[in-house]
């Protein structure tokens, strides 16, 4: 049964980027279930995005392979988050003017270490009775596990949100560029599935050879020249050939890949080239999700942090036969609406509605996403 629940809500997204947490505080009052869409739908009252400290990046990442004492650092590392997502609670109360009482609940994603669903499994470090102690706000979190304890994917999460927030269009695809791409396809019925890395690998290299997190605006990867024997071989990747639905992180696609790729080339190539390769690799597999998958597609909205790299999407605008939009152009800031999918997750929860999709996850039967911890 779907109750009506509407009011205020917050989302809170740590992508497997691992550059920051990205907060909305959000008004909802549609229903979460597509059929019953009301006009007035889902405002942002205020959005905000903190850094993540570097010593809680560096644990984090270090928590994505196995390692000493990692229950511990794990455990950790989920208060640590926690408090990131109070502060970023706090300012968003600030902004909107908002007292926490008013806010029926927090859907706060955690930040994925490990992503398994074949072994039916899938961890996001997260501490979510301790962001409702500290914010005295109700906590929707593990959102993945019980579609994969159903024997679904887990992921992606965000399609059923794409459908209510963008889904009024024929031949529209979402796009968003995070650390691993993934499209929503919003021809009923909606589907959804990662396409591969987006910015996850050219951030990894960026790091290793500039010392930064990102390469900003894609400059160093424009200086480069893409190398096909390379492109090639990152091409002949089998995941990218398995029909959807899948899920990927940064289990498959990491620095030991792209060096295990790096050494079939006869000789050695510039580091700039490799990071035009990797930006190439990142659009020609949204190009082939797209032609394989979703050949219809007329228009695609971009959002995450990908959108605001410009030699990305100049790149991506020429490679795909179909309009190239960010979502921002559809009212929704291009780095809000993962953390705002986050927040209608929330409110599916307690409306009782199924948002895990059967046609994206590939699980057997709708399951409700999270888990709820109450103020
Ligand atoms: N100005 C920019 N130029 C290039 N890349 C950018 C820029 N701003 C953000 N990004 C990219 O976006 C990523 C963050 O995107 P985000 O949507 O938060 O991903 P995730 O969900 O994986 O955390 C950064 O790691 C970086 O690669
Ligand atoms: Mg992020």
């Amino acid at each position: 049964m779907i109750q009506p629940m509407d009011g205020y809500y917050i989302g809170l997204m740590s992508g497997t980027s691992t550059d920051g947490i990205d907060g909305v505080l959000t008004q909802i009052s549609t229903p979460p279930d597509p059929t019953q869409k009301s006009v007035t739908g889902i405002q942002i009252l205020a959005s905000a995005s903190l850094p993540l400290p570097e010593t809680l990046r560096d644990s984090l990442l270090a928590l994505n392979t196995t390692g000493h004492d990692e229950l511990a650092r794990a455990a950790q590392a989920a208060n640590t988050l926690a408090d990131c997502y109070a502060d970023v609670v706090t300012t968003l109360l600030q902004d909107a003017g908002l007292p926490a009482t008013a806010i029926h609940a927090i859907g706060a994603h955690g930040q994925t270490v490990r992503h398994v669903p074949e072994s039916g499994y899938t961890i996001q470090i997260n501490a979510p009775a301790r962001l409702a102690e500290r914010t005295g706000i109700a906590v929707v979190a593990d959102f993945r596990s019980r579609d994969v304890a159903a024997g679904g994917q887990g992921a992606p999460l965000v399609p059923a949100f794409h459908a209510a927030q963008f889904g009024n269009k024929p031949g529209r695809v979402i796009l968003n560029l995070g650390g691993i791409a993934n499209l929503t396809v919003l021809s009923a019925p909606v589907r959804g599935f990662d396409t591969g890395p987006a910015n996850m690998l050219m951030d990894a290299w960026a790091r290793q050879h500039l010392g930064v997190l990102f390469d900003k605006d894609g400059a160093w990867a424009a200086s480069g020249q893409c190398n096909p024997q390379l492109l090639a071989s990152l091409m002949a990747e089998p995941w990218l050939g398995l029909p959807p639905p899948k899920s990927t992180g940064r289990d498959l696609f990491n620095l030991a890949w792209l060096r295990t790729h790096l050494q079939t080339l006869p000789q050695a190539i510039s580091n700039n080239d490799v990071q035009a390769t990797l930006l190439q690799f990142s659009v020609k597999t949204i190009r082939q999700a797209i032609e394989q998958h979703a050949p219809d597609t007329k228009e695609v909205l971009v959002c995450g942090g990908g959108a605001l790299n410009t030699h990305l999407m100049h790149t991506l605008a020429q490679a795909l036969p179909c309009t190239l939009e960010t979502t921002q152009a559809h009212g929704v800031p291009v780095q809000s609406v993962e953390a705002l999918a986050f927040a209608w997750l929330a409110h599916a929860h307690l409306c009782g509605y199924a948002a895990c999709l059967p046609a994206v996850t590939g699980a057997p039967k709708a399951t409700i996403a999270g888990c709820l911890y109450p103020a």
